[in-house]
């Protein structure tokens, strides 16, 4: 071996070995990135001065480096290039999307958690996290269907069954709730070896119908889409339910759709109730999708991926009325319940639901197991459950019961400041912590509410063009962050328009950050070229 070889050799070695003491290179290393990180996040939300297609060029290279490099130079890289140019998702005026602040306890955890790098696919690579992750479960599912403490003392750890999937988020706990139900409604039977054997052609051929389908509300998360993808039911059969005023499904226009399926002899195969839309954040009237599911006979998901965790508040819990009732549910654990990004729940009433997906391979997953891996989708798994864990045991339910009563009353007072702000239309009134408005002063508001349903969609599209630059130009100054969406609406004749929506869900911000958001508003609203979009509006009012 060459005398440069055995460097490599030996240098190759000990970034497996450096321990993490405070002067070693990597101690260093994390120092300087904590320290740049701090620096960071106390100055900004977004990075200025660079725009997203300058920053491209410095991730545009598709060689692999040939030769090592120091781990103080690639720790330079990263606090210039990536540390400096990220999103502090964490700043209390970042109140534009459902990623926020972290308890301080999850990044020494997070380490921990990395450092034994534990794979939850097996027992032989994880030990004590499995039963851990089945417990984290069981948690939840006592929070949702509240069974007594001999269902759990059977069920918890029973090596043929599990209480739930735990999962890298709500996308994939939505689409295993919903291969559950297709492959539970395309079962064996008779000569018939189910969906999972036969495939959906097969299947359709056993049940006699011309296509399966699944039922949520206009409001539902478009991981369904992907889920009906997967699962091979097609997009189009994915039903999206009309709406009231309040974004909640209409269960007369579910009934509907409903009979026009049975018309085309299509077999609906779940019903999908949303906690705590995406956008909107309103709660479906969760005991009558029930009652319908239950009258029709088919399978009941919820997704309350953002909403689940308000089931911790004796105030709120009662807006989820009805969940219990589900065969399924979802709960995003990087949403409200404030555990790093990547870990999501799907939990089963019935703790023989899995079973319907249940895979086995020889060398793992053996039959009698308790490797979780045989129960859900995804293969490898970190030891995230011992996130939420944490969690759980740090915050308790009490804890997570201050913070969502608080993200609720913030989202009122909000409201408020918004209704009685002169500039600006509450569009939809928070449920839970989430609500939308926009630039609308109280002037014009006055005017639209004479104007005749031509005028109106002019003055709506000049509105749109306000909020979409507000939005941008409030971004890109990286002070405060809302985000934006597009709503439909019965008071503008079923018009879809542009809004700021706002989730208050970081205990850190405050009345005078909120206030601070809606000032940025209206200053960037005096700016030339948005001003001229006024001008505009006043002209057709004229
Ligand atoms: C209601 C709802 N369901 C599902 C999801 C998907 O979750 P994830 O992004 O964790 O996959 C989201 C994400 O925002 C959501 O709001």
């Amino acid at each position: 071996m060459t005398e440069t070889a055995l460097a490599n050799l030996q240098n190759l070695y000990r970034i497996f070995t450096v321990p993490e003491a405070p002067d070693s290179t990597l101690g260093s290393v994390d120092h300087a990135i904590s320290e740049n990180v701090a620096d960071f996040l106390q100055k900004h939300i977004v990075a200025l001065e660079r725009s997203l297609e300058d920053i491209e060029k410095d991730f545009s290279t598709s060689k692999i480096p040939e030769e090592p490099s120091f781990v103080s130079a690639y720790t330079e890289f990263v606090k210039q290039k990536l540390v400096a140019q990220s999103v502090h998702t964490a700043a209390p005026g970042f109140v534009g999307h459902m990623t926020s602040a972290l308890p301080y306890f999850m990044l020494p955890l997070s380490r921990i958690m990395t450092a034994l790098n534990q794979n939850l696919v097996k027992v032989e690579t994880s030990k004590a996290f499995t039963p851990m992750e089945r417990q984290v479960l069981a948690m939840l599912h006592h929070l949702i269907y509240r069974q007594d403490d001999s269902f759990y003392e059977q069920w918890i750890h029973d090596s043929q069954h599990a209480l739930g999937a735990f999962c890298s988020g709500g996308t994939i706990a939505n689409a295993t709730a919903l291969w559950v139900a297709r492959n539970q409604l395309c079962r064996p039977e008779g000569s018939f070896a189910g969906i999972a054997q036969e495939g959906l052609f097969k299947s359709l051929q056993h049940l006699n119908c011309n296509g399966l389908a699944i039922l949520a509300s206009q409001r539902a998360h478009y991981s369904l889409g992907k889920a009906v993808d997967l699962l091979g039911i097609g997009r189009d059969n994915l039903v999206l339910v009309d709406t009231d005023d309040d974004n909640r499904i209409d269960v007369d226009a579910l009934r509907e759709e409903y009979s026009k399926l049975c018309e085309k002899n299509i077999r609906p195969l779940a019903l999908v109730g949303i906690a705590g839309t995406t956008e909107t954040g309103h709660v479906d009237p969760l005991d009558e999708l029930a009652d319908f599911a239950a009258e029709v006979g088919c399978y009941f998901h919820v997704d309350a991926a953002w909403g689940g965790p308000t089931l911790f508040s004796r105030t709120h819990r009662h807006l989820l009325n009805g969940i219990n009732r589900a065969d399924s549910v979802t709960i995003d654990a990087h949403k409200q319940l404030y555990v790093p990004m990547g870990a999501g729940m799907v939990l089963f009433k019935d703790p023989h639901s899995l079973s319907a997906i249940e895979h086995h391979a020889n060398y793992i997953l053996r039959h009698g197991s308790k490797d979780l891996g045989s129960h859900t989708l995804e293969g490898s798994r970190p030891g995230k459950a011992m996130l939420v864990h944490a969690g759980l045991s740090i915050i308790g339910r009490k804890g997570y019961e201050l913070l969502i009563d608080l993200g609720i009353e913030k989202a009122l007072s909000f409201a408020d400041l918004i209704n009685t702000h002169p500039n600006f239309e509450l569009i939809t009134a928070p449920e839970l912590n989430i609500l939308t408005y926009r630039y609308n002063p109280a002037w014009l508001q006055e005017k639209m509410a004479r104007l005749d349903k031509e005028q109106l969609q002019q003055i709506n599209l000049l509105l749109d063009f306000i909020t979409q630059e507000v939005q941008k130009r409030q971004r890109e100054a990286g002070k405060t962050f809302v985000s934006r969406t597009r709503l439909r609406l019965a008071r503008y004749h079923g018009e879809q328009i542009s809004v700021f929506r706002s989730v208050l869900a970081n205990p850190l911000t405050t009345t005078e950050i909120l206030t601070a958001v809606l000032e940025e508003q209206c200053a960037i609203v005096k700016q030339t070229q948005v001003q001229s979009f006024i001008e505009k509006i006043k002209q057709i009012i004229v």
